[in-house]
């Protein structure tokens, strides 16, 4: 009974977790964890990981890219739902918080499936296109240095083949690309990609409110 989307109160967000929520014990624990670090807030929320498992599983993924990890709780949730012979490559620079991720996703059984690469993602995207693996991923999760959005949404669309998707994570940055006002970089780098994929001819998009908005292009 609403022509547009709710904004979510506590008690609405909390039925939604009550009710809905499918969290592994893994991925419950390694949440647990990562709440003790200083940095914590850079995890994705729940029902997203459970969003984008979902979504990889509607497009039958077997070939996902992820740039930013952290401490792999997008990773383990994606992961879970790949095929047996699915991969993930998982891209950061910080080993001390991906370690915390390998420990849950071996814990999960999954640690065969995800390839870290532990480098810039700049130099990871681009060594795949020049190893020829453009058009072989069918799902992309971007969630890390914002000023680079441009440049990782354009290597994962070349390497996402016809069909796949691309997540963009933080689309709306806390409603800061929303204030004129605000000219931090980070804000300028979001609201300057929202802006442009809310024109690109080359995808098909929706900008979902959940966690921090993730702005879904699918490659046309
Ligand atoms: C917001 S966190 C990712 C959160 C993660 N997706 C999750 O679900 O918990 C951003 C990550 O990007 C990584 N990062 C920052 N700059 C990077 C770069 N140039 N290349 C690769 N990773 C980078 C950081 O080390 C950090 O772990």
């Amino acid at each position: 009974m609403s022509t547009r989307t709710l904004a979510l109160d506590d008690r609405s967000y909390d039925y939604l977790l009550a009710t809905s929520l499918r969290e592994s014990e893994v991925l419950r624990d390694l949440r647990e964890e990562t709440s003790r670090l200083p940095m914590s807030r850079m995890q994705i929320s729940p029902e997203q990981g459970q969003f984008m498992a979902l979504l990889a599983e509607l497009i039958g993924a077997k070939r996902v890219l992820e740039v930013g990890t952290f401490t792999g709780y997008s990773a383990l949730a994606v992961a879970q739902v790949l095929p047996p012979d699915g991969s993930l490559v998982a891209c950061d620079v910080s080993r001390e918080w991906t370690d915390i991720g390998r420990r849950h996703w071996q814990r999960a059984g999954v640690a065969e499936r995800i390839d870290l690469r532990l480098a810039p993602a700049v130099e990871t995207l681009t060594a795949l296109v020049e190893q020829g693996a453009k058009g072989s991923f069918d799902l992309a999760f971007i969630d890390a240095d914002k000023g680079n959005y441009d440049l990782y949404y354009e290597l994962c669309l070349r390497l996402l083949r016809p069909g796949g998707l691309v997540l963009v994570d933080n689309a709306l940055w806390g409603g800061d690309v929303a204030d004129p006002d605000n000219h931090e970089p980070d804000t300028l780098a979001i609201r300057a990609l929202n802006a442009k994929l809310g024109r690109d001819e080359r995808v098909s998009i929706s900008l979902v409110p959940i966690g921090d908005g993730v702005l879904m292009a699918r490659k046309r």
